[in-house]
């Protein structure tokens, strides 16, 4: 009977052992998939991708990003953004300061008030779509 009753508790403890462990193994699963924040991300994770840059392509007609970067981004009023003459070392993090803070002193505005993180990404995505300068010079 005591053997018995020892088992028993034995069992019942292991389960509960069981059971946290399950709930460990399930949170870290969460804290895995809860990635990076689109603001704090380095490089574009939404490069090449076709939704992102469709979408980005949108954002591109609707700002009017056009009006002053042309069509293909092949420059007007504000420079090519599809070449490989850049202002600043053309990282994915300088594009996306770039759009989101604009640059102080030119008619570069900052656009963070109306895209979300997300949204600049996107837009991201559609300016590298469009390069067509040497590949060997692909940085970011
Ligand atoms: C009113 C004209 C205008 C509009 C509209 C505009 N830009 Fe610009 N943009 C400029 C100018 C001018 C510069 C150069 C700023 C400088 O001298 O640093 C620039 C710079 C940039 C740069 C940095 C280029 C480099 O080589 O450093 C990026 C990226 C950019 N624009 C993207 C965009 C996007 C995306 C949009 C739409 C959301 C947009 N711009 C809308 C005028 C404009």
């Amino acid at each position: 009977m005591f053997v018995n009753e020892l088992e028993c508790v034995w069992k019942f403890l292991c389960r509960g052992l069981g059971i946290i462990l399950a709930i460990c193994v399930m949170q870290s699963a969460v804290f895995a998939a809860d990635e990076i924040a689109p603001e704090d991300w380095e490089k574009n994770k939404l490069n090449g991708d076709a939704t992102a840059i469709a979408a980005g392509k949108a954002h591109w007609k609707n700002i009017g990003c056009y009006a002053c970067h042309g069509r293909k981004a092949e420059g007007g009023v504000g420079p090519s953004l599809s070449d490989d003459i850049w202002i600043y070392k053309p990282t994915d993090k300088m594009v996306y300061n770039a759009i989101s803070r604009g640059r102080s002193g030119t008619n570069m505005v900052g656009w963070s008030k109306d895209l979300t993180p997300r949204q600049i990404w996107e837009l991201v995505a559609f300016i590298r779509s469009l390069y067509i300068g040497d590949p060997e010079k692909i940085i970011w």
